[in-house]
C-alpha cells in the first residue's frame, strides 16, 4: 500500500515521497522582466530543504501579456533560462524534484492593456473585456507554449505542468461557457489544449512526464461538471498528458455550484478522473492535516498530494508531516540536532 512516505515513479521522474508543493504565484518579480530573483530562490529551495518530494514552480507565462500581473514569472525569452536553472540545480541538491507550471492568463491578465481570450467575453464587470484571438494568433500561441517548454527543459526541470485550470487560457478554450468561437478552436473545445500538449511534448525528453492542472468542475452558474472535464481530460491524456493535478473553479463569478471549502473537498474529483482515465493524479485543496494527506494516498484516492498554503506557513511541512505520522525523517544534517 502506498504511503505519504513512499517513493513514486512516473516514466523518468522518481520522487522520494508523495508530497508536492503546488504552484503558487509570488507576484515578486523585481523589474517586470519575468525573471525569478533571490526571493524565488529562497522560497523554492527552502521547501526542498523541508523534505518536499516534488516542487512545481508557480504559473510562468509564455508571453508578457499572458501574465496575471507584471510581477509574474515568464519564459518568453532564452534570457530567462539561467535564473530558473540556478533554482533548479540548488533544489536538486536536497533530493527534491522540480517542475514548472507553464500558462497564459488569457482574459484574466490584469495588467495587459487588452487581454486576449478565445472570445471577447470578460470574466465579470470587474475585469477588462478581452479581444478574441484570431485563428492564426491561436496557432502562434501554441508555438509560444512550445518555446516556453523548450526553455524549461533547457533550464533543467524534471517535469512540466500545463496550467489548464482556474479559468486561465487553456481552461478558457475548453469551457463551453467561455469559448464561443466558430473556427476549429471553437467547434472542438479540446483542440487548443490538445495542440499545446502535443507541441510541448515534442520538445520534452521521452522520459519526462507531462502534468496538466485542470478545474474538474466550474463554479459559475451554467458551468461544466465532471462529465465534461473527464471527456476533455481524455483528449489531453490521449495527446500526451501523463498525470492530472485536480483542482476546481476559478473561471468566473462564483455561482451556486461551488462546493464548500472543507478539508479534502477536491479529493473525490481527483479520484473520479483517476478511475475514469486510468492515469495518476495529484489531489490538492486543504490537505495539510498529515493524517488526511496520508489517507488520500493510502486509500488510493490519489497518487500524490499537494499542500499549498500549508507550505507557505511551514516550509518544513513535509518533514513535520512525517514526524506526525511517526515516520522516519531525514532532515538536512545541519538540522539533525533539532530532531
Ligand atoms: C498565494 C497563492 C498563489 C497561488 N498561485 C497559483 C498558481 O500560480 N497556479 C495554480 O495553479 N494555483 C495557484 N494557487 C492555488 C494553489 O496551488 C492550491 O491549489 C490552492 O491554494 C489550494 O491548496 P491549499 O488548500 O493546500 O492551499 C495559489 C494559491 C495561493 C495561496
Amino acid at each position: 500500500m502506498p504511503h505519504l512516505n513512499s517513493t513514486f515513479t512516473l516514466k523518468g521522474l522518481s520522487l522520494k515521497n508523495r508530497i508536492v508543493m503546488p504552484p503558487m504565484c509570488q507576484y515578486s518579480v523585481d523589474a517586470k522582466d519575468g525573471k525569478p530573483n533571490d526571493w524565488h530562490f529562497v522560497h523554492y529551495v527552502s521547501r526542498a530543504v523541508g523534505g518536499t518530494g516534488l516542487i512545481i514552480m508557480e504559473m510562468t507565462d509564455v508571453e508578457p501579456d499572458g501574465r496575471i500581473t507584471d510581477y509574474d514569472l515568464g519564459l518568453w525569452s532564452d534570457d530567462h533560462i539561467p535564473a530558473f536553472a540556478r533554482i533548479i540545480s540548488e533544489v536538486h541538491k536536497y533530493g527534491a524534484k522540480i517542475g514548472i507550471q507553464i500558462g497564459h492568463a488569457g482574459r484574466k491578465a490584469e495588467d495587459a492593456e487588452v487581454p486576449v481570450a478565445p472570445s471577447a467575453i470578460p470574466v465579470s464587470s470587474k475585469f477588462k473585456t478581452p479581444r478574441a484571438l484570431t485563428t492564426s494568433e491561436t496557432r502562434d500561441m501554441v508555438q509560444k507554449f512550445k518555446e516556453a517548454a523548450r526553455r524549461a527543459v533547457e533550464a533543467g526541470v524534471d517535469t512540466i505542468e500545463l496550467h489548464g485550470a482556474h479559468g486561465y487560457l487553456i481552461h478558457q478554450f475548453h469551457s463551453p461557457g467561455i469559448n464561443h468561437r466558430e473556427d476549429e478552436y471553437g467547434k472542438d473545445l479540446a483542440r487548443f489544449g490538445v495542440e499545446v500538449v502535443q507541441a510541448v511534448k515534442s520538445v520534452m525528453p521521452e522520459s519526462m512526464p507531462l502534468i496538466m492542472r485542470v478545474s474538474a468542475i466550474e463554479y459559475m452558474d451554467g458551468g461544466y461538471g465532471l462529465d465534461h472535464s473527464i471527456e476533455i481530460c481524455r483528449r489531453y491524456r490521449d495527446a500526451g498528458v501523463d498525470m492530472f493535478h485536480v483542482s476546481s473553479g476559478g473561471e468566473g463569478p462564483i455561482g451556486a455550484r461551488k462546493p464548500g471549502n472543507y478539508p479534502g473537498f477536491q479529493v473525490p474529483m481527483a479520484r473520479a478522473i483517476k478511475e475514469a482515465l486510468g492515469v495518476p493524479v495529484i489531489a490538492v485543496g486543504m490537505l495539510d492535516n498529515p493524517a488526511l494527506a496520508e489517507s488520500v494516498v493510502a486509500n488510493g484516492d490519489a497518487d500524490l498530494i499537494a499542500v499549498a498554503r500549508g507550505m507557505l506557513r511551514d516550509p518544513y511541512w513535509a518533514i513535520h508531516a512525517m514526524q506526525a505520522l511517526k515516520q522516519e525523517v531525514t532532515p538536512p544534517k545541519q538540522y539533525m540536532r533539532a530532531y
